[in-house]
């Protein structure tokens, strides 16, 4: 059983992962824009897993008998400065849904729910990869600056990023 609270934070959180794809196949879109497939394929990868968090927050809700209610997806940005500072903001973004995964396992540990505290601990390490790995992004980049050469290189190695569902389809648990 999930608390009103709870069950209000769940809901929004899935709103915020389907924002969260969103807003990575627009910044998608931009680096396709630029020719750099490698850096649009990074993040049509990221949107991917971005679907799959909100849905791993929806099966859940499901399976604990929770009510579903979607709220509306804002729509993201569709034009970015540069690439760096849509790295920037993809690193900001994410430290963001950090702070509100922490503020949903706030809840459940308040509440004694320790089911769903067990089942955001798989998001808070997730937030921890999410995090390093958009952080890199920013970091590599700011090494190459503006030399075409080393951005060329950043792009065949964001290429070879490659889609893993994270969900099993069996037990709508994440596969970790
Ligand atoms: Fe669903 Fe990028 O966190």
């Amino acid at each position: 059983m999930l608390s009103e609270k709870l069950t209000q934070k769940l809901n929004e959180q899935v709103v915020k992962e389907f924002y969260s794809a969103y807003l990575y196949l627009s910044i998608e879109a931009y680096l396709a824009s630029l020719n750099l497939p490698g850096f649009a394929n990074w993040f049509h990868v990221q949107a991917q897993e971005e679907r799959d968090h909100a849905m791993l927050i929806f099966n859940y809700i499901v399976k604990v008998g929770g009510k579903i209610s979607l709220g509306a997806i804002d729509a993201p940005p569709s034009d970015f400065p540069s690439i760096g500072e849509a790295l920037k903001l993809t690193y900001a973004h994410e430290v963001d849904v950090t702070r509100s995964i922490y503020s949903i396992l706030d809840v459940a540990l308040e509440e004694k729910d320790h089911k769903t505290a067990a089942f955001l601990q798989w998001f808070v390490n997730e937030q921890t990869e999410e995090e390093e790995n958009a952080d890199n992004n920013v970091k590599r980049f700011n090494l190459v600056g503006s030399d075409g050469r080393g951005i060329l290189m950043l792009d065949a190695e964001m290429a070879a990023r490659v889609y893993v569902p994270v969900i099993t389809v069996q037990n709508q648990v994440p596969a970790v």
